[in-house]
């Protein structure tokens, strides 16, 4: 009978401080406390994060998230086995905040240290909150990331493709900054285009095209820009114009999201799962509409879809925690040589191909 593990988990890559105390085993644990302190209202006037704010903001509040966790959980640091810690990729001066602030810990409580990459912790999620067994196929979406895993193991990834610039996330916060709307830009360009005509403006769909699973989404902001030239009368935008930009849009990233899902389902059901599973995870996995494109997709092709609750979906400190119990249980440890790392591709032999962003390295 594998033992129960209670780790404490801390994540610092991009905008969010957060930390969890999670305690189980694999694909069965529970998250006793999660604490996520954004820092929004600190990049609101910059259009981006900036990050050397963000590096600061996560220095001056890691250990107030930690304290705030380990009373939400009840615990002690003498309750916890290990700290699991996000070691890369992303902004590295938040990333070194938080590997400095684990291993105070750990070196303070006597404790193992874990370090995790961040889109394993992403990854690995829907066996936090569904127990899925391996090999599924996660969809990762937010506004930093995009990208197609195939998940054997714990440390067992292969991608199958992934954005070549802008991550869809991305994509809506510059439509939503190009259309005057309130950032961050996924939730009003999607209540927008609620109210709009899809099949007015029409928008490209880069790369469907091309065989494979990559995806491209920057050549949307300068469609969108060009549209919305015409559009303009006397300097105003008519708010139906506006609604019909957003719903456009949001089609485009739609076509391609499901036309590039279905291709990376094929290839993963080509590997006979027995009881297969599409997952996503990011804050995009939030938008109604892309969800249910890629429900009916999973549906189509005899796949289960999952998607975890949304405070589990965006960057948070719970799977940061679950993925270091994964790794702790089979056996990983660091110490006090733990680097940052800035890129930190999980699938190495597809590293060559990747970009950085407006968040960072794209991994
Ligand atoms: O995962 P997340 O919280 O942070 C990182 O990017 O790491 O994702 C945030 C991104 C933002 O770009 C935001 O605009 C986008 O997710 N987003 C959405 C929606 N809600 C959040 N995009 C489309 N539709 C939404 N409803
Ligand atoms: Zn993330």
């Amino acid at each position: 009978m594998a033992q129960s593990l209670t780790i404490l988990g801390l994540e610092s890559s991009c905008d969010d401080t957060g930390a969890a105390v999670v305690r189980g085993m694999p694909r069965d644990a529970q998250v006793l406390s999660s604490v996520v302190e954004g820092q929004t209202g600190l990049h609101a006037a910059f259009g981006g994060v900036v990050p050397e704010i963000a590096a600061r903001a996560h220095a001056e509040r890691m250990d107030i998230v930690v304290r705030q966790a380990l009373d939400e959980a009840g615990l002690t640091l003498s309750a916890i086995d290990a700290v699991a810690v996000t070691a890369g990729p992303g902004l590295i001066g938040g990333v070194m905040s938080g590997v400095m602030c684990a291993k105070g810990i750990a070196a303070g409580a006597g404790l193992p240290l874990i370090g995790v990459n961040h889109l394993a912790g992403h990854a690995l999620t829907p066996r936090l909150t569904d127990g899925a067994a391996f090999p599924y196929l996660m969809l990762l979406v937010s506004g930093g990331h995009c990208q197609f895993l195939l998940v054997r193991g714990t440390e067992d990834f292969t991608r199958l493709g992934g954005t070549i610039d802008d991550a869809p996330g991305e994509a809506f916060d510059k439509t939503a900054r190009l259309l005057a709307l309130p950032q961050p830009g996924g939730p009003s360009v999607e209540a927008e285009a609620g109210k709009g005509d899809a099949a007015r403006l029409r928008f490209p769909r880069p790369l469907l095209d091309r065989e494979g699973c990559d995806m491209s989404f920057s050549g949307l902001k300068t469609a969108l820009l060009r549209t919305l030239d015409d559009l303009m009368d006397n300097g105003q935008l008519r708010q139906q114009d506006r609604a019909d930009l957003c719903a456009g849009f949001q089609q485009a990233v739609i076509d391609v999201l499901v036309e590039k899902t279905r291709r990376a389902l094929a290839v993963y059901l080509a590997e006979g799962p027995a009881a297969p599973v599409l997952a996503v995870a990011g804050g995009v996995a939030a938008n109604r509409a892309i969800r249910a494109g890629l429900e009916t997709v999973s549906a189509e092709m005899g796949v289960a879809f999952l998607a975890p609750p949304l405070a589990l979906c965006t960057d948070n400190g719970a799977m940061i925690a679950y993925a270091g119990l994964e790794r702790f249980a089979s056996g990983a440890r660091d110490d006090m040589t733990l680097a940052a790392r800035p890129r930190w591709p999980l699938d190495q032999a597809a590293a060559g191909m990747l970009g950085g962003g407006r968040k960072g390295p794209k991994a």
